[in-house]
């Protein structure tokens, strides 16, 4: 797809969790000076900053944005720069401005230069009226603010798309689960948190979400695969959920987590010490209906929990 635009790839927010592993998968498929890793962060050890181009970037800064397009031939934008669920509701002002204001810098800069974007979606778009397998179609009521602006940022993506023609993609990415990077700021953080403190010397974790909180879940290989998988349909397949695809990996509750982990590591313990974000993640539904990504773009997940648990600790150990 990229020979066919001819240009390169910029990457917001690639210093984060996804950031880490999708910049990597892309380098390693078009070549790492095809790819430029940018953030508002700077990390000088950063994997992304290491293997290829890195250009600091705040996606508030417009300006920039735009010249940066310009003066390197950029193509494609993955737009991950965003502030997640738990810190987005310990500072709603800054959520707002940096998930809304901050993607509608990027996709005026795609009406502007003919760019194609990626911009993620997430389960938090639902909220409690959501049936408990949310399907595809069904009413968009979130009590979390970051919820709220992942909604408005696929309202605006169909409003670019529709009014300007600009080829907007998302996905409502599960929790991710990773090793490669470490996790904050977010409600399914206790998914990869979990398994760093299974593994330290104490073998023991303080789980803030009770142990029966069923959520939609994935691992990472699985995400990036379907994120670059439906970068590359053809525009044609895509049909109206095209901001926001409903993609399923695993459902489990913290308490099955444990009992797979110690399998492997039998003298783990986990304590359950709900927090606040016992509450948005009590607002999210069980489980995804993904059969409209099933069918649009061969969507397949193929990480089960018991796979997810073994390639966790196995990377993690060898890291
Ligand atoms: P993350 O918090 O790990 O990374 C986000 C990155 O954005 C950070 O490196 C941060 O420095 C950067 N950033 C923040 N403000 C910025 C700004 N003003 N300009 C430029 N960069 C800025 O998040 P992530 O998990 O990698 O998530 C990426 C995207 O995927 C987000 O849109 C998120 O909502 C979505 N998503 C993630 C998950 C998940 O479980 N990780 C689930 C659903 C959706
Ligand atoms: N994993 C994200 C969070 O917990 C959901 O988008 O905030």
């Amino acid at each position: 797809m990229i020979g066919r635009e001819g240009g390169r790839i910029l990457v917001t927010g690639a210093l984060g969790q996804i950031g880490t592993d999708l910049v990597q998968s892309l380098r390693d498929i078009y070549g790492s000076e095809m790819v430029i890793a940018s953030d508002i962060r700077e990390k000088p050890n950063h994997p992304c900053i290491l293997t290829g181009p890195y250009i600091n970037l705040d996606v508030l800064d417009k300006n920039k944005i735009f010249e940066i397009i310009s003066n390197h031939n950029i193509k494609i934008i993955y737009h991950l720069a965003a502030i997640l669920s738990a810190k987005g509701e310990e500072n709603p002002e800054l959520c707002e401005l940096i998930n809304v204001e901050g993607t509608r810098n990027i996709f005026d800069a795609a009406r502007e230069f003919g760019l194609r974007i990626f911009a993620p979606s997430s389960i938090a778009v639902f909220g409690p009226d959501t049936p408990k397998k949310a399907p595809q179609i069904t009413p968009l009521n979130p009590t979390t603010k970051y919820g709220m602006t992942k909604v408005d940022c696929e309202i605006l993506g169909m409003i670019y798309h529709q009014k300007y023609g600009v080829d907007i993609r998302g996905i409502r990415y599960p929790g991710l689960i990773s090793w490669k990077s470490p996790v904050s700021g977010g409600t399914t953080d206790y998914a990869v948190d979990i398994f760093h403190a299974a593994l330290s010397d104490e073998s023991k974790y303080d789980c803030f979400l009770n142990d029966e909180t069923r959520l939609p879940m994935m691992y990472m290989d699985d995400a990036i695969r379907a994120t670059i998988s439906l970068m590359c349909t053809p525009i044609d397949s895509l049909s109206s959920a095209r901001c926001g695809y409903n993609i399923s990996g695993v459902s489990f509750t913290p308490k099955e987590l444990v009992s797979e982990i110690k399998k492997k590591l039998p003298d783990f313990v986990c304590n359950y010490k709900p927090d606040i974000r016992q509450k948005y993640a009590d607002s999210w539904p069980d489980s995804i209906d993904d059969e409209v990504s099933r069918n649009d773009w061969n969507w397949q997940s193929r990480f089960d929990l018991e796979t997810i648990v073994s390639e966790m600790i196995s990377n993690l150990k060898s890291d």
